[in-house]
């Protein structure tokens, strides 16, 4: 078994309380996945992310389209993998490249075959079709592979998004072709009993309830081990976030896990995991952190009150010998006062940016601890 999703606890509202076992560890869900673009989660240290919040991040996103561009997918594959190549034991999930190339690339030149677009470093020409998005994910082996899907804007008429959606559902029945042919090329296939990665789906269909149902039901047709939520939090309200999200859940198996992709803020995240959400990743902790922002709570006594944000660049930070949030236990607040971090900041410390970011990944991991333990019920 390449993939074994285990619900432990259903609540009323369809929260899940969940185990994902992948071929490099199991995952207790709903999780949240720290974002690792470039095989780094930004200024933090893979020691750093195994004992954040406890029990550490067990499972982190890398992106296709930024390794296939640099450092290339075949140095990784020489190299045994992104799991060695970056020294991390734990799951991995790798996105397709689809939303990146829609979001990063320039002049980009869509067809029914794939997307020709340049890159965002040097300009050069490059091609991504499913089949090469599979190739390069192969290469990389991350436990979780996302089909090759196109994100369209928002705003987009019910018409342009109906193409789009169309447009995914045929990449993905040729990303899970090409899947099926060639997962036994994974570069620890044998080293990990003939396992192989797992292939999500990602439901598109834009901010149109009749088109995500049809994506979904399209999708779940194809019979794959997960599905994905795209296509959301690209500028629309966060009601019309949460409805899309309802209703599709609605349309997706109970059995297999379901992640929406970049998705939210400390409590959105947890809203959506208590719907029935097993999965979901996002730049913003460290994105925020790097930024000298910070998630906390407004009493820190209590963890379920509301979450604010501490910007540690303000002047009123200078003399704070406070901690970033004093009912938080993770190693930066153990040790560091408010006033030393204004100063990392303040100087551009390349320490201010990791320290900021390892509380802020603390804050999501411990939110979503907190729910999981809320889902297990009584
Ligand atoms: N990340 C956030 N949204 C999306 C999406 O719609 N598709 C993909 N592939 N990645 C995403
Ligand atoms: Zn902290």
């Amino acid at each position: 078994m390449s993939l074994k999703f285990e619900v432990a606890n259903t609540t009323e509202q369809g929260g899940r309380r969940g185990a994902l076992s992948l071929p490099h560890g199991v995952v207790q869900t709903p999780v949240f996945m720290p974002v690792g673009t470039a095989a780094t989660v930004k200024a933090v240290p893979q020691d750093a992310l195994e004992t954040l919040g406890g029990r550490g991040a067990e499972i982190i996103l890398a992106n296709t389209y930024h390794l296939y561009l640099r450092p290339g997918h075949e140095l990784i594959r020489s190299l045994g993998g992104v799991h060695k190549f970056m020294s991390w034991r734990r799951p991995m999930l790798t996105d397709s490249g689809g939303f990146q190339v829609f979001s990063l690339a320039k002049l980009r030149k869509i067809t029914e075959d794939g997307v020709e677009f340049r890159s965002h470093l040097d300009g050069s020409k490059h091609f991504f079709s499913p089949e090469h998005s599979m190739t390069v994910q192969i290469a990389l082996g991350a436990d979780i592979m996302m089909v090759f899907d196109e994100c369209v804007e928002t705003p987009a008429s019910w018409e342009r998004t109906r193409d789009s959606m169309a447009l995914t559902h045929a990449w993905a029945a040729r990303s899970k072709a090409y899947w099926e042919a060639h997962r036994h090329e994974v570069p620890w296939h044998e080293e990990r009993g003939g396992q192989h990665q797992a292939l999500f789906g990602i439901v598109q269909g834009g901010m149109y309830a009749d088109l995500r149902r049809e994506s979904a039901d399209r999708l779940v047709e194809m019979d794959l081990p997960g599905y994905a939520i795209g296509g959301l939090a690209v500028g629309e309200p966060r009601e019309v976030t949460r409805e899309m999200i309802a209703l599709t859940l609605e349309h997706l198996p109970k059995d297999k896990p379901r992640y929406v992709m970049g998705v939210g803020y400390p409590d959105e995240i947890e809203e959506y995991a208590r719907m029935g959400v097993d999965m979901m990743d996002c730049v913003l902790p460290t994105r925020a952190g790097r930024h000298g922002l910070l998630f906390i709570r407004e009493d820190p006594n209590d963890r379920r009150s509301a979450v604010v944000r501490l910007n540690i660049k303000k002047q009123d930070n200078a003399q704070d010998q406070r901690p970033i949030d004093e009912g938080c236990k993770c190693s930066v607040c153990q040790r560091y006062t408010r006033a030393y971090l204004r100063h990392l900041f303040a100087s551009g410390e390349p320490l201010g940016a990791t320290l900021n970011s390892i509380h802020n990944l603390s804050f999501y991991l411990e939110t979503m601890e907190r729910v999981r333990v809320d889902l297990a019920g009584a």
